[in-house]
């Protein structure tokens, strides 16, 4: 296999920023998965998998271990797809198709080509940059779907029985952008994930922006809207609140939206009468980190150097050339701890912190 050395990272982020990999490869089939692993183990050396490298910021000083760039590709409809015992349960639906598609895939193709199909199940989920097998690893969500809805198998190479293992939906013990991958950082790599869309079904128009979006068009009723009208309606919100890839640096959102307690946030509250909180199934209370972030921080359009926050929605980080992960790490914790200080909340990073 072609390992090569000291290979910088910065092309190879959406936020263009980072140091050298020590060595980087890509794997465009299952068997170099197993020998690139192999290769780390023999010398020690720490591995990281990237995609489209859209959630990831890399260290000035680069990462010193090996970086697999996954470029697994190719998609299989129902009959084809690997299934294990739940997904050919589901398989078994007629009203159910079973969709396969490789790691390396590009996200939104994925979703352009199953509303085309006139597919549910995905369209919430449009326009989101990256790779499929990144999708389950933070368990990707918008406008009121996330991805764990639709998925019911992983594939992936698990580092520590060093063979390829089929993980069920629950076996991925998915929540808020979080899941097994992340829990048991470096033990997995996923090589393909198996979602069951469905030929018939209702979208889910649910979420604020989506709701408004419809009644500006007098289209109200769910029944009469087909996931080709949600995926435009999701496209043209998300072109109005984020920056242009091709223009910024930037990775999306730059931190997870906090949950709290139901009493921390009347606390919250108390302090700022108009505070958003969405109510979780467990009974927590989830708080936009976007508002937080507009509101204390004023953080619109902030900029220090070539690092701010974008003019559009104050969660969303972005780089001018010259930005550094150094000037990233300072701008960003200033805003924790101005947050921190006036409402005892602390952000998290979504952004995956690479060194
Ligand atoms: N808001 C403000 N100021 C802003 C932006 C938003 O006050 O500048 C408030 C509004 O009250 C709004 C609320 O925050 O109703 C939520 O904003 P938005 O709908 O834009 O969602 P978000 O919480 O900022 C999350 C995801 C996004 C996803 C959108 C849409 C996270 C960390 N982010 O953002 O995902 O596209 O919802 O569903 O959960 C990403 O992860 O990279 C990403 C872009």
């Amino acid at each position: 296999m072609d390992i090569r050395e000291n290979i910088p990272l910065a092309p190879y982020t959406t936020l263009k920023i980072g140091g050298p990999a020590r060595f980087f490869a890509s794997a465009t089939k299952e068997s170099d998965i197993a020998e690139l692993v192999r290769f780390a183990k023999k010398n020690r050396r720490r591995l990281l998998v990237i995609g489209e490298g859209t959630n990831i910021l890399v260290a000035d000083v680069g990462f010193s271990g090996l970086v697999i760039k996954m470029e697994i590709k190719g998609r299989r409809v129902s009959a084809s797809a690997s299934a294990s015992a739940s997904a050919s349960a589901s398989a078994a639906d007629p009203e159910t198709v079973l969709v396969e598609a490789s790691a390396g895939e590009i996200w939104d193709e994925l979703v352009d080509w199953s509303v085309s199909e006139g597919l549910y199940g995905l369209e919430n989920l449009s326009a989101i940059p990256g790779t499929v097998g990144a999708a389950p690893i933070q368990n990707i969500g918008a406008y009121g779907a996330d991805a764990s809805n639709v998925i019911t198998n992983v594939r992936a190479f698990d580092t520590s029985k060093m063979a390829f293992v089929d993980l069920s939906n629950e076996d991925c013990r998915f929540s808020y952008r979080d899941s097994i991958f992340k829990q048991k950082k470096g033990r997995y790599i996923v090589t393909s994930v198996i979602f069951a869309l469905k030929k018939r079904g209702r979208v889910n128009i649910e979420y604020r922006d989506l709701k408004e979006y419809f009644k500006r068009l007098g289209k109200t009723d769910p029944v009469a809207l087909t996931p080709k009208m949600v995926r435009e309606a999701v496209i043209e919100i998300r072109w109005g609140k984020l920056p242009d890839w091709k223009k910024w640096g930037t990775a999306g959102s730059f931190f997870k939206n906090p949950i709290i307690s139901a009493k921390r946030y009347e606390s919250i509250k108390a302090k700022y009468p108009d505070a958003p909180g969405f109510p979780e199934p467990d009974g927590r209370v989830k708080i936009s980190a976007a508002w937080l972030l507009d509101r204390i921080c004023k953080a619109k359009g902030l900029m220090e150097g070539n690092v701010g926050m974008y003019e559009n929605q104050a969660l969303v980080l972005v780089t001018k050339p010259g930005a550094t992960a150094a000037a990233v790490v300072d701008f960003t914790t200033k805003l924790i701890e101005q947050i921190e200080h006036e409402t005892t909340v602390k952000l998290e990073a979504e952004v995956e912190w690479v060194n």
